[in-house]
């Protein structure tokens, strides 16, 4: 995991404490109370530590989805996007798998009514989907089914240079279910994305990349460490017009062009209701870098 600036989740007795730990002064700092995790690493890193970082941590399993896994990862985005101090989110496996899809042996025995009447892999469509803040997906090694709709939830995906993604649902008699058959075409197209989906067969990076379904790759080592410096570079501009900029690029897989550009003219003029508009073109003709506020 990545070593600057750590915050970790310690249990004490039946909470959590969120421990700030500067790396060079050795001082620690208790700033909040929130769940266990069993199934995550939650830790806040960055120069600034303004980056929240989630590490899937079921590695005897590949880091396979679990229920409370999803559960684990919602609360994390959530609480990650009500912190203030956070600019944007990684969300990473280790070497071997970032995660190679829903639990198989935990969804085994479901049965149709059972899915139907309770709702499965729904919640965390919504958790990563709706976050106002940028999530990004640090992938190496498997991202497979569930993992890899899990990646394509996320506003970017980097890929270490080993990764293989997939949706191999076929192989087991069911199909993509948190949102394979919709976001890999509108990623890759729809000739491949059949493909991909028909034959279960695993792409590597590179062909992630040439496909558009990854937008950079690095070496193995080099992934996370990357993927943060990108996070704490989104990290240097407004979080406000962030969040807009995010909003209005979401709108091209909503809506019709006309009315995406409609979208994105109202957020543009909406720009020029905020301080850190004003601050951005002052700044520039000031010849000065900006010191946005978030207003
Ligand atoms: N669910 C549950 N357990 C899983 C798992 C999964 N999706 N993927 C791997 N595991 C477990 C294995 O059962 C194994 O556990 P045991 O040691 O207890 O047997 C452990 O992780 C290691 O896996 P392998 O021994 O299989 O490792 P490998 O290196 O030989 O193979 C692999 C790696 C090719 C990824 C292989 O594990 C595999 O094919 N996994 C399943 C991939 C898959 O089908 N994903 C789609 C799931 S369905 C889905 O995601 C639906 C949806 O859209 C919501």
């Amino acid at each position: 995991m990545a070593s600057v600036g750590v915050v970790t989740r310690v249990l004490l007795g039946k909470n959590v404490v969120n421990r700030v730990a500067a790396a060079n002064t050795g001082f620690v700092k208790f700033y909040s109370t929130g769940p266990a995790y069993e199934n995550i690493k939650v830790e806040v890193v960055g120069a600034k530590k303004n980056v929240g970082l989630i590490q899937l941590n079921r590695p005897k399993a590949l880091n396979a989805l679990c229920g409370p896994l999803f559960v684990e990862v919602g609360q994390a985005v959530k609480d990650f996007e009500t912190d203030d101090k956070i600019a944007a989110i990684v969300i990473t496996g280790n070497e071997k798998a970032f995660a190679a899809g829903a639990d198989i042996k935990e969804m085994q025995n479901n049965t149709f009514s059972g899915n139907t009447k309770k709702g499965f892999l729904q919640d965390i469509e919504d958790y990563i989907s709706n976050c106002g803040k940028p999530v990004i997906a640090a992938v190496n090694g498997f991202a497979l089914g569930g993992g890899c709709e899990l990646a394509m939830l996320c506003d970017i995906i980097y890929a270490g240079e080993k990764a293989k993604f997939g949706q191999p649902e076929i192989n087991l008699g069911t199909i993509p279910g948190i949102g394979g058959t919709q976001r890999l075409p509108r990623y890759v197209g729809k000739s491949k994305a059949m493909e991909i989906v028909l034959t279960g067969n695993f792409i590597d990076a590179h062909e992630a990349e040439r496909m558009g379904l990854v937008s950079r790759v690095f070496p193995v080592d080099k992934l996370l460490e990357e993927t943060i410096k990108l996070a704490e570079r989104i990290g240097t501009h407004s979080p406000l017009i962030v969040k807009m900029a995010k909003a209005a690029v979401n709108q091209a897989y909503e809506t019709t062009l006309k009315s995406g550009l409609q979208f994105e003219k109202a957020y543009f003029y909406g720009t020029f209701a905020t301080e850190d508009r004003k601050e951005g073109m002052t700044a520039f003709v000031e010849k000065r870098p900006p010191n946005f506020k978030n207003e």
